[in-house]
C-alpha cells in the first residue's frame, strides 16, 4: 500500500491528474491519495497558493503527485515553494525521442538534472521604483549535492557522460563555485565523462547535436529553460515529465504548466503527468511497473491512432488514457 498526496492544482492540471488516477486505480497495486490544494484558484479560496495543509501532507506521503498550478499575481510559486519545504533538491527531467512523433533527431536519450532549491528562484527580489534586483544565490553545499545526484543518475541509466551547463564567464563568481564543485565532485566518478559548456551555446548544441548529450545538470533557471528547448525537440511538453527527488522526499510533476489556452478542452496530452506518475513508481521501487506504463505509453504514442492534437491528432485526454491502459492490463 503507497500512500500518495495528490495536488492537482489548476487547468490541465486538474485535467491530466485526472487522468493519472484513472491510470493509477488500474494498476496491480494499493494506493491511498490523500489531496491538497494549490494554485491560484486555492489562492481565490484560502488566500494563499501554498497552505501549510498542503505542506504537512505532502511531507507524510511515500510520494507527491503534483498537476500545475496557473501563476497568481504577487503570490509566491506554490510548486517552487513545495519543492524547498520538502528539500526535493534534484529536479530530474527525462527528455527521449518516441517513435511516432516528429522528433529532431530518433536518438535523443539524456536528461536534465536542474538544482532545485536556489539560483535565481529564490524568489528574493528588492528595489524600488528605479532599479530591483533578484538574488542569485548558488552554494557549494548544494551544487556539489546536484553534481553528486547527476553523476549517480549517469550510472544508474547507464550512460557516459554528465555535462555541467553554466556561464562562469559572466557569472564568475556565482557560476564559478557552481563549475569548481561540479569538477570537484568528478573527480569521485573517473569512469564518467565530464564536460562543461556555457548557457548560450549549449541551447544551441541542443538543437545541432541533442543525441551527444547523456545527463546535463544545471542551476535553476538555466535548467528550467533548457527543459523546455528540450522538451521542444522531441514533440513538446505533453511528452515531458519530471520528478523533484530530496533525501527523505519525492515530488512528481509535468514539466507544463497549467495551459489556460486548452484548459476545459479536455484535449491536453496525460502522456507527460503518466510518465511522471512512472517515474514515482520507479522511486518507490516498483520497477517492473513503472517500466510497463513506460513501454505503453510508448506503444500507444508509436502506434498514431490515437493521440492529442499537441501530436496531431483528435483525441481526448481521457481516450489517450483509455488506449494506455488497454495496452498495460
Ligand atoms: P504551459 O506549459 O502551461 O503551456 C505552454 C504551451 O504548451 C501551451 O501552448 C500549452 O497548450 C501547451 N501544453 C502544455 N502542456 C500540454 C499538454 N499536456 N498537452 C498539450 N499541450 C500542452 O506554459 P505557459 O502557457 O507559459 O503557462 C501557463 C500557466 O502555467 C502560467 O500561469 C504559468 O505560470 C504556469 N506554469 C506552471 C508550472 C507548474 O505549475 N509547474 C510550470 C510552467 C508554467
Ligand atoms: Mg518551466
Amino acid at each position: 500500500m503507497y500512500d500518495i498526496a495528490i495536488i492537482s492544482g489548476d487547468g490541465i492540471g486538474i485535467e491530466v491528474m485526472n487522468a493519472c488516477e484513472y491510470l493509477l486505480d488500474k494498476l496491480d497495486l494499493n494506493f491511498h491519495f490523500e489531496y491538497g490544494e494549490a494554485g491560484y484558484e486555492c489562492f481565490k479560496k484560502n488566500g494563499t497558493t501554498l497552505p501549510e495543509e498542503t505542506i504537512k501532507i505532502a511531507n507524510k506521503n511515500d510520494a507527491v503527485l503534483f498537476g500545475a498550478s496557473t501563476s497568481t499575481p504577487g503570490q509566491p510559486s506554490p510548486i517552487i515553494n513545495l519543492r524547498q519545504a520538502l528539500h526535493v533538491y534534484a529536479n530530474i527531467r527525462p527528455i527521449k525521442s518516441y517513435k511516432g512523433v516528429n522528433c529532431i533527431r530518433d536518438d535523443i536519450d539524456f536528461v536534465i538534472v536542474r538544482e532545485n532549491t536556489e539560483g535565481l528562484y529564490s524568489q528574493v527580489e528588492y528595489g524600488d521604483e528605479n532599479k530591483m534586483v533578484a538574488e542569485r544565490v548558488i552554494t557549494k553545499k548544494a551544487s556539489e549535492r546536484i553534481a553528486k545526484a547527476a553523476f549517480n543518475l549517469c550510472i544508474k541509466r547507464g550512460q557516459s557522460k554528465v555535462t555541467c551547463v553554466h556561464k562562469s564567464n559572466v557569472l564568475k563568481k556565482t557560476d564559478g563555485v557552481f563549475k569548481e564543485s561540479f569538477y570537484k565532485v568528478a573527480a569521485e566518478y573517473p569512469q564518467i565523462t565530464a564536460e562543461d559548456y556555457y548557457v548560450d551555446a549549449t541551447a544551441m548544441y541542443l538543437l545541432t547535436q541533442p543525441q551527444n548529450f547523456d545527463v546535463i545538470v544545471s542551476s535553476n533557471l538555466f535548467g528550467d529553460i533548457l527543459s523546455d528547448e528540450s522538451a521542444g525537440l522531441v514533440g513538446g511538453l505533453g511528452l515531458a515529465p519530471s520528478g523533484n527527488i530530496g533525501d527523505h522526499n519525492g515530488l512528481f510533476e509535468p514539466v507544463h504548466g497549467s495551459a489556460p489556452d486548452i484548459a476545459g478542452k479536455h484535449i491536453a496530452n496525460p502522456c507527460s503527468m503518466i510518465l511522471s506518475a512512472s517515474m514515482m513508481l520507479d522511486y518507490l521501487g516498483e520497477w517492473e511497473i513503472s517500466n510497463d506504463i513506460k513501454n505503453a505509453v510508448e506503444k500507444v504514442i508509436a502506434d498514431c491512432n490515437i493521440r492529442t492534437p499537441d501530436l496531431g491528432g483528435d483525441a481526448s485526454t481521457i481516450d489517450v488514457t483509455k488506449a494506455i491502459v488497454k495496452e498495460l492490463i
